[in-house]
């Protein structure tokens, strides 16, 4: 048993996939997260994933990793989850609904029924914004206790798409993608800059004269990413792990960390009916303290409406 630091229980309830065992993989490299527990119904495969993770402390942070039931995540303090079907190579992430759902209403409660008032739910399983928006009604915790990981992965790539265009390293592009974390996804142009140089500006400075093709070639590129892997390996699992164990630790580390994690939007860019999507937000140990809202030029504040319509759209076709 490793001695004990200042740190939290971070448990993962599909944690013998593989976006759940990735997330753990990257957790374990974590100075906050003391304990995780892997929470699966294939109960040998995750005995398996936490002997695996267990064996690599000698070189990483001392993590325990054990396997748990249900009620084991009560005691944690935020709860991942990354149950569900994964898509196919011809699937959207919408197409994973009516699966996903019903597993999710049946399961949550059992997850959440005695979870502290100051532990997190983190819903990563597809779709998530419609998900994250089921986790929450179906366990009943207020809107801020359930967040998901939205389009913090997406924002990452748009990122990479840009630093690798540019020749710049990612770190000092901003750029963000809000909306669904799915196809009708918006890529924030009007407010993405490198080094705080605008994004045309820049365009200009480096002799980039067709700057829509260009738009439309990083757009692609980043909406796509996820078919394109999916095409070539049957899922993702890395960089959407990395994105999860970012959050996790934003939230431990009680950070303030500007994410674009899925929450409730409230009249956020005059979306004023019930919908969970993706918006930067101020995410610290209570989970979103506030949602940023940047100035979107006309087209992007359309896109992020149509978003919202397909994602409420999805919402009101549940049955759960
Ligand atoms: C991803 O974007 C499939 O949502 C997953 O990698």
């Amino acid at each position: 048993m490793s001695q004990r630091r200042r740190g939290g229980t971070v448990a993962i309830v599909g944690g013998a996939g593989a976006v759940g065992s990735t997330t753990a993989f990257a957790l374990t490299s974590s100075r906050l997260v003391d304990e995780i527990v892997l929470v699966d119904i294939d109960d040998e495969r995750a005995a398996g994933e936490a002997m695996d993770l267990a064996h690599g402390t000698p070189f990483v942070p001392s993590t325990d990793v054990r396997t748990g039931e249900y009620e084991d995540c009560w005691d944690a303090d935020v709860v991942i989850v990354t149950a569900g079907a994964s898509q196919a190579p011809d699937e959207t992430r919408l197409d994973l609904l009516d699966r996903n759902a019903d597993m999710f209403a049946e399961m949550i409660p059992q997850v959440t029924s005695g979870l502290d008032d100051d532990a997190m739910v983190l819903v990563v399983t597809n779709p998530v914004d419609v998900l994250t928006h089921v986790a929450r009604t179906v366990s009943d915790l207020p809107a801020g206790q359930v967040i998901g990981s939205g389009t913090v992965l997406d924002t990452a790539r748009f990122r990479h798409a840009l630093g690798r265009a540019f020749d710049i390293d990612p770190a000092d592009v901003a750029a963000h993608v809000i909306g669904e974390h799915g196809d009708s996804e918006v890529l924030v142009w009007s407010t993405a800059n490198v080094g705080g140089v605008p994004f045309e500006s820049y365009c200009a400075h480096n002799g980039i004269d067709d700057v829509d093709a260009f738009r439309t070639r990083v757009g692609d590129e980043v909406r796509n990413a996820a078919y394109e892997i999916i095409e070539r390996k049957g899922r993702t699992n890395y960089r959407v792990a990395r994105s999860v164990a970012r959050i996790v630790d934003g939230i431990l580390g009680d950070d303030d960390a500007v994410l674009t994690v899925s929450t409730r939007a409230s009249g956020h860019h005059g979306i004023d009916h019930d919908v969970t999507l993706s918006l930067p937000c101020v995410v610290g140990r209570h989970g979103v303290r506030d949602v940023l809202e940047s100035e979107l030029s006309p087209a992007e504040r359309e896109a992020l409406a149509d978003s919202a319509t397909v994602i409420r759209g999805a919402i009101d076709r549940l049955s759960v």
